[in-house]
């Protein structure tokens, strides 16, 4: 029987540097054993504040069982609910995202404000008490721009990921911005196939003809400490630093999130076809046009990219064992104007197609890693070292929800030993 215990001997017995095992990738318990491990425990990345730009702006996801409902509030704080009515458990909010006054149950018309609190029910007697039923709250968190969720009774520690993401984002003026342009795919693969892509670089000369133009896939620009880091890297470094831009490398101590500001290929300023930015005038405030991009990791389900002139974030969200959701969103100064200051398709057209050879490659992954001949094949130590780190992180994460967290310190002993420093390479 494939239960939780039954996949972390699974994951104790994987050889070293090698992926994971198939049910990992494949099985429907294994996915549930995510969900409880992985997505319903850590702090996961709902959408940009942008997404919600005044009060009553709402964007709804779904993880796992759980719809959820993230609005801003009268008062400009963004909140995050259960979306299920306290009456009868309706959905309350099924559009992706909208704007209201109110958030009314389409099923009896129960009436909450934006903060959750229940203001009207129809002829519920006078026993009712409506402050015993306003919208039960989910953990809610702001970093860089980024709202972030979080469905456990106690949610981790989110200030350290919030000042370090906050101090880096900050001269993108990441309060200014607006959404030019969102996208949303499935890719018909696990959500850890998805992941492990992004945190390499090897399949990028094979894959993205337009990403290459202007992304550098030399897997050393990244290193996690000077040492490792290529030349070119280090003096980008030193460059944006001495600008005022936090640039270094930064990770969690548990490796869950890591910031670093790497240059682009050749001159090239920004992801367009010809590397030539891709709106006027740039983010205000940015010191530097070639500032490159500033990569931002948060696992389980985002990867970032902060340049000079934009901002783009991907949200991944598992649907089944076998299938996952991808978001990108073009953040641009709020004063751009589309057709004056960008061109939507000179915006988005490398990472549109980024996005879709992506999802083809994780598509076929998927299908040959449920052959039963599949078995896990070794990372390249120089060049997949990121997919490692991602890998570690989700063994040593699983672990701990499954035996607690005094389990964490056999298991990060038992992978780290493996591999020679955590970190690098990959588009986050
Ligand atoms: S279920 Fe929401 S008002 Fe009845
Ligand atoms: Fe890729």
């Amino acid at each position: 029987m494939l239960n939780e215990a039954a996949l972390l001997s699974q994951l104790w017995a994987r050889r070293p540097g090698t992926s994971l095992p198939r049910d990992f990738y494949c099985s429907p318990k294994a996915h549930e054993a995510d969900l409880r491990t992985i997505w319903t425990k850590e702090w996961i990345f709902a959408a940009s504040a942008a997404e919600m730009p005044k009060a009553g702006s709402y964007v709804t996801l779904q993880i796992g069982a759980y719809p959820i409902v993230v609005v801003r509030g009268s008062d400009g704080a963004i909140r995050a609910f259960h979306n299920s009515c306290r009456h009868r458990g309706s959905r309350i909010c099924s559009a992706a995202k909208g704007s209201a006054p109110r958030l009314v149950c389409p099923y009896h018309q129960w009436t909450y404000d934006l903060d959750g609190k229940l203001m009207w029910a129809r002829d519920m007697g006078p026993e009712f008490d409506p402050s015993q039923h306003g919208l039960k709250p989910v953990h809610a968190g702001v970093a860089a721009g980024m709202v972030f969720i979080c469905l456990a009774d106690t949610a981790p520690d989110f200030a350290p990921l919030k000042a370090a993401a906050d101090r880096y984002g900050a001269p993108h003026r990441l309060d200014e911005l607006k959404v030019a342009h969102q996208s949303t795919i499935i890719e018909r693969a696990n959500w850890k196939l998805v992941l492990e892509n992004n945190r390499e670089c090897y399949h990028c000369a094979g894959s993205h003809p337009s990403l290459c133009r202007t992304f550098d896939d030399d897997p050393d620009l990244v290193g996690a400490d000077d040492a490792q880091t290529s030349p070119r890297g280090a003096a980008h470094l030193a460059r944006c630093e001495a600008a005022g831009l936090p640039s270094r490398y930064i990770i969690a101590p548990n490796e869950q999130w890591r910031l670093v500001r790497i240059p682009l290929a050749g001159d090239a300023i920004s992801y367009t076809m010809d590397g030539k930015a891709a709106v006027a005038g740039g983010l205000p405030g940015m010191p530097l046009a070639d500032a490159g991009t500033l990569l931002f990791f948060h696992y389980p389900n985002t990867w970032n990219h902060f340049l000079s002139d934009h901002v783009l974030h991907f949200r991944v969200l598992p649907i089944d064992a076998n299938a996952t959701e991808v978001t990108t969103t073009w953040l641009v100064h709020k004063d751009a104007q589309e057709g004056r200051d960008y061109d939507l398709k000179r915006l988005t057209e490398v990472w549109n197609d980024t996005n879709d050879e992506d999802r083809r490659v994780v598509e076929e992954n998927q299908i040959g890693i449920a052959s039963p001949a599949y078995e896990p094949g070794p990372y390249s130590a120089k060049q997949e070292s990121g997919v490692l780190q991602f890998v570690d992180w989700y063994a040593r994460t699983f672990e701990a929800a499954v035996r607690g967290p005094t389990a964490l310190a056999h298991a990060a002993g038992a992978n780290r030993a493996q591999r020679p420093a955590p970190a690098q390479v990959g588009l986050a």
